[in-house]
């Protein structure tokens, strides 16, 4: 049986924006954020505390986590992958943090800069500093499903870094395919294994849709009983470090599909709609999910 109610975090401000080529202003990212919490999301990805030279895109995180609405009850999430990221997120007051390291090695260093043992050290400090703070604690593992440099990546490498996210006292740990190679049934064995390590109710699944299959292997995962997923509203993003990598599931896809699962999201599909409407009109292109341009074309 499949769970009856999901929970989807919204990436789309960080993970779609982050690789866009033309930058978005903070005034639009604020305004599409603020459209996502109407629509009733309870975790928002909504800024990104690394390094301007590596991911330029993200240079307006404080401005526009400065800038947003909160809604009562609903998460503002921020990545960093180190104390000056956690610096920077902690004083632009966001209500979870995310460390991410890779479940490859050559992915670790080209996407961070280090080992995954040295990411692993480094996120020892944030990782602590976020309990004193009292913020959740949320561990992103890229490449779950294989990688762009290396190819194949084993389970028990995939398990190892859960382990130490684990260690480390994540509340959430999200099994990242970065280039969207995985079908139904290896998605299902990467996520039992993981579930060997951590706890199902507390493991997300964060498919990009490069080979079409997002869609599937979320429909996998919510059979092996993940109950946790990420999108992006209109398809948007890619990764920078991860070349030819395509945006994240689009979020109107997923609710599409639950709505017709029966299953709970909270979350109002035609708000989302109307707000994939909105930054595909601001990007200057036709946004990239089917559902949400079928029902838009109403
Ligand atoms: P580094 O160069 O090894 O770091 O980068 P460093 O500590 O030697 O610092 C170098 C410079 O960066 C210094 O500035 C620091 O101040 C600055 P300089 O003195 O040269 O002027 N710096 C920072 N500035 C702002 N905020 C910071 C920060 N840290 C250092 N937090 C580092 C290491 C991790 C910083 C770098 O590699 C980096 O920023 N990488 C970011 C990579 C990234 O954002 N990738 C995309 C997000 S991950 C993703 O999309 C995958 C995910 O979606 C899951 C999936 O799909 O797989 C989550
Ligand atoms: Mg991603």
């Amino acid at each position: 049986t499949l769970p009856q109610k999901v929970k989807i975090v919204e990436v789309g401000p960080r993970d779609g924006l982050q690789n866009e080529k033309e930058s978005v202003g903070a005034a639009v990212k604020i305004e599409l954020v603020d459209r996502l919490s109407r629509a009733g999301f309870a975790n928002i990805e909504a800024a990104s505390f690394v390094s301007p030279k590596w991911v330029p895109q993200m240079a307006t995180s404080t401005e526009v986590m400065a800038g947003i609405t909160r809604r009562a009850g609903a998460m503002y999430s921020a990545l960093t992958p180190n104390m000056q990221g956690f610096d920077a997120a902690l004083a632009a007051k966001a209500d979870e943090v995310v460390i991410f390291g890779s479940a490859s090695e050559a992915f670790s260093q080209k996407n961070i800069n280090c080992s995954i043992a040295e990411s692993i050290a480094r996120f020892e400090s944030v990782a602590k500093a976020a309990k004193d703070h009292g913020l959740r604690l949320r561990g992103s593992i890229s490449c779950a499903f294989g990688c762009p440099y290396q190819g194949e990546v084993s389970l028990d490498a995939v398990a190892d870094v859960v382990g130490r996210m684990r260690e480390l006292g994540c509340d959430e740990i999200d099994i990242a395919d970065t280039i969207g190679v995985s079908t139904a049934r290896k998605t299902q064995a990467v996520m039992l294994r993981a579930a060997r390590e951590f706890h199902l109710d507390r493991i997300s699944g964060h498919f990009h849709d490069t080979y079409g299959q997002a869609l599937a292997n979320i429909y996998a995962s919510l059979e092996v009983g993940v109950s946790i997923f990420h999108s992006s509203v209109s398809g948007l993003g890619g990764c920078p470090y991860a070349m030819g990598a395509t945006g994240n599931v689009a979020t109107e896809d997923v609710l599409y599909l639950m709505q017709g699962l029966g299953i709970e999201t909270g979350i109002d599909l035609d708000m989302v709609v109307d707000a994939g409407q909105f930054i595909s009109q601001h990007l200057g292109r036709k946004g990239s999910s089917r559902a949400g341009n079928a029902l838009a074309a109403k």
